[in-house]
């Protein structure tokens, strides 16, 4: 048996694989088992933001191998405090966090958080619980992330699912008013929709929920597990919008391939959580924090600029597509971070791609989704163009 046979016989069919066996990866490329060469236009979903195996990270993350992987975490490990204090300091003043292996874990502890905060925090009719989430929001795969989560198509045969989250429409801020009530104690968002279709909020949206958040005392979450750490051109995409949430919960690219995420809570709940209400065996892992530090170190305004700078010369070429081609409706998204709505479905353009070399994904059908390591430099666009424009054509033929 070959390695897809292998894999369809004895793993759960969770993965809808495209035909692709990774033999290698190096900054923006990837190679195939027949060492055919790849142009990286995704990251692997928004995680190796600055590049595929870079050398700063696997000398920090080696040299941390050496000293020891893991020693629980009712003792101190150095890179993890120091991590921990770095991204703390960065977010907020006077504000704590929480490291955890993966984004639907900071997710979860974002949640508990908030709820616990409720329980403290009560109305005059009783402790809030209530969670204000999105249609088409994304926020992970176990039970309560995947409650929070505003698409129908995860919930099927899940419930009954976790209680008491509520769904408004992102950029519609009455959509949000309608839903507050006595047991609102939170409202949670990606600033930028990853999954649900490369989804940015608007910026008034954005000041207006923090002004309701104040009004109501109801904690603002922002989940920048896809769209934080430098994907929008800036470190927090919330940056961007002159907003800051109360909580905000990382993972992805915090570590550049190693799993690591985080919830950061800012002053308003930061002191929520007494000792034994959370935890996590691996939460924080010694290794992912050494590669953590490293992706800190390397995330400068310098490197976020050049990051800046390309996705202006992507963009500027895409419109030119959109111009060009009718099946594209729409372009948009911010910094690295792109989604191009078509008209049709949007599968075999990927597969057309891949094909060329080009990797690309495509999510909720019609959008081509575009997430490149935040190190691809103006030849990488002009080669990804000309793929995509070769797709685009050979589309309109089908
Ligand atoms: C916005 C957002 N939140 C949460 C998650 C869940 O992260 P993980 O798959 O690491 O659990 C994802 C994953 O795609 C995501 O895009």
């Amino acid at each position: 048996m070959n390695i897809k046979q292998i894999e369809d016989k004895y793993f759960m069919h969770t993965y809808k694989r495209n035909n692709l066996v990774v033999k290698k990866a190096k900054n923006q490329f990837v190679w195939d088992e027949n060492d055919k060469k790849y142009l990286d236009f995704f990251a692997g979903i928004s995680v190796c933001n600055v590049g595929h195996c870079n050398e700063t990270i696997i000398k920090a993350a080696k040299k941390q191998l050496d000293n020891f992987a893991h020693v629980s975490n009712l003792y101190y490990a150095p890179p993890q405090v120091e991590l921990g204090e770095k991204l703390a300091k960065r977010t907020f003043k006077g504000g704590r966090i929480f490291l955890s292996n993966s984004g639907a874990e900071a997710n979860e502890c974002a949640i508990k958080l908030a709820r616990k905060w409720g329980f403290l925090n009560p109305s005059k009719t009783g402790n809030r619980y209530e969670i204000i989430c999105f249609d088409n929001s994304f926020h992970g795969r176990t039970m309560a992330t995947i409650s929070a989560t505003g698409q129908k198509n995860f919930h099927e045969y899940l419930k009954p699912l976790q209680e008491k989250f509520v769904f408004a429409k992102i950029n519609n801020i009455d959509s949000v008013k309608e839903l507050i009530n006595d047991m609102t104690v939170a409202v949670m968002i990606e600033p930028v929709q990853g999954e649900g279709g490369i989804v940015p909020s608007d910026k008034k949206f954005l000041k207006e929920l923090r002004a309701l958040c104040n009004k109501n005392n109801l904690l603002l979450i922002f989940d920048e597990i896809q769209c934080g750490i430098g994907r929008t051109g800036k470190f927090y995409a919330f940056e961007n919008y002159g907003v800051k949430p109360d909580i905000v919960t990382l993972a992805k690219s915090l570590a550049n391939g190693l799993p690591l995420g985080a919830a950061i809570a800012g002053k308003k709940c930061a002191e929520t959580f007494v000792y034994g209400d959370h935890g996590s065996t691996f939460g924080g892992n010694p290794v992912s924090c050494a590669a953590a530090l490293a992706v800190l170190n390397i995330m400068n305004s310098k490197f976020l600029n050049h990051s800046l700078q390309t996705a202006k010369y992507l963009r500027a070429k895409l419109e030119n597509l959109k111009k060009k081609y009718s099946i594209v409706k729409d372009v948009r998204g911010l910094g690295l971070m792109i989604g191009i709505k078509l008209t049709v479905n949007g599968k075999d353009i990927v597969g057309y791609c891949m094909d060329k070399g080009l990797i690309i994904n495509c999510t909720q059908d019609t959008v081509l989704r575009l997430l490149p390591p935040l190190v691809i430099v103006k030849k990488d666009v002009d080669f990804a163009i000309k793929i995509l424009e070769e797709a685009l054509k050979w589309q309109l033929t089908m």
